[in-house]
């Protein structure tokens, strides 16, 4: 193993393990930290990734390689050309589609709230695209990831997860026409809370109740994720009715703009159905977490009695079977 001399996280941008089970060849360098913390070259570009090595490595605990900042916007791109070519392949089973795509996605979500810069913010948004089309193609694989959904809950899993169910409730309510742009639809899901980035952490984290102060506060995260994206370019009209949207509700209760009813548009009461689902299912420091059955039932009782419940009854099909 060669020293990478003088490089430091910041320099780095890390990839996990599950997410190169299915490259064959290094894109670019690819690193690890040893025991010391140093950064150490692992397999230089071109080099073979050889399977019981990296077996090896994750069995000894170890999650995630890195490439260097500016290795990024490439590989990133070969790993949406990866994940494309894994999602169409018949050969491939569901479950390991289904692994490969929500490992990048918790990638390149992590990725883009630590650090909501234009590359990192464009690589989920490249990594967006084949789950996408794995979730609108393949039935048994949408249920493989909806199951995976159910573990960790920082506030990109909970993107990923909201991004996984309003593409696959999508999918069902819409029906598979080409009327809706679902890759767009899907960004918008998957960033729908970007801006819950440039929220003090001790406001979003906050174990106790919100003063009146502090939920105004955490309210601007609808505005600060439109911006954001608008900022790089990624805005569509789907992406800016769910980041706004999402928290309106039919009583005129909801923000931004406490709209009413059939103001609100059918992707934006998706994306909200879906958060309100993840948020019930999570572990959180105000409430425990609730099971798959719990969550439905609560919603059906009393959390979205405003909403469609047409679009409830296909929400609760995602969980059946
Ligand atoms: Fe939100």
């Amino acid at each position: 193993m060669e020293l990478a001399e003088n490089i430091s996280a910041e320099e780095l941008f890390s990839v996990s393990i599950d997410s190169l089970h299915f490259i064959r060849k290094a894109p670019c360098d690819l690193y690890r930290c040893n025991r010391s913390g140093e950064y150490v070259l692992f397999v230089a570009q071109h080099g073979d990734l050889v399977r019981p090595v990296i077996d090896r490595l994750q069995f000894h605990g170890t999650e995630h390689l890195y490439v260097r900042v500016e290795d990024s916007a490439f590989y990133s791109q070969l790993l949406r050309a990866r994940l494309e070519d894994l999602v169409h392949n018949p050969n491939v089973d569901a479950a390991v589609k289904a692994r490969a795509v929500q490992a990048a996605c918790r990638d390149a979500m992590r990725r883009a709230f630590d650090d909501p810069r234009g590359p990192f913010i464009k690589h989920a948004c490249d990594v967006i695209v084949p789950t996408v089309d794995l979730i609108v193609n393949n039935e048994q694989a949408t249920k493989y990831l909806v199951r995976l959904t159910a573990f960790d809950h920082a506030t990109y899993i909970h993107s990923t997860n909201v991004g996984i169910f309003g593409v696959a409730l999508a999918r069902l309510f819409f029906g598979s026409g080409r009327s809706h742009d679902m890759h767009n639809l899907g960004t918008g899901f998957f960033l729908h809370d970007l801006g819950k980035c440039r929220i003090p952490i001790e406001i979003l984290n906050k174990p106790g109740p919100l003063t009146t102060e502090e939920r105004l506060v955490i309210n601007c995260h609808v505005e600060e994720g439109y911006n954001i994206l608008a900022e790089n370019g990624i805005i569509t009209d789907e992406a800016r009715t769910i980041t706004l949207e999402h928290h309106e509700k039919d009583d005129g209760a909801g923000y931004p703009h406490g709209k009413l009813g059939a103001d609100i548009h059918p992707y934006a009461r998706i994306c909200r159905l879906a958060d309100i689902y993840e948020a019930l299912t999570a572990e959180r420091p105000y409430h425990q977490k609730r099971t798959s059955f719990e969550a439905l039932k609560l919603m059906k009782d009393k959390e979205v009695t405003d909403v469609d419940q047409g679009l409830f009854a296909q929400f609760v099909r995602l969980f059946l079977g």
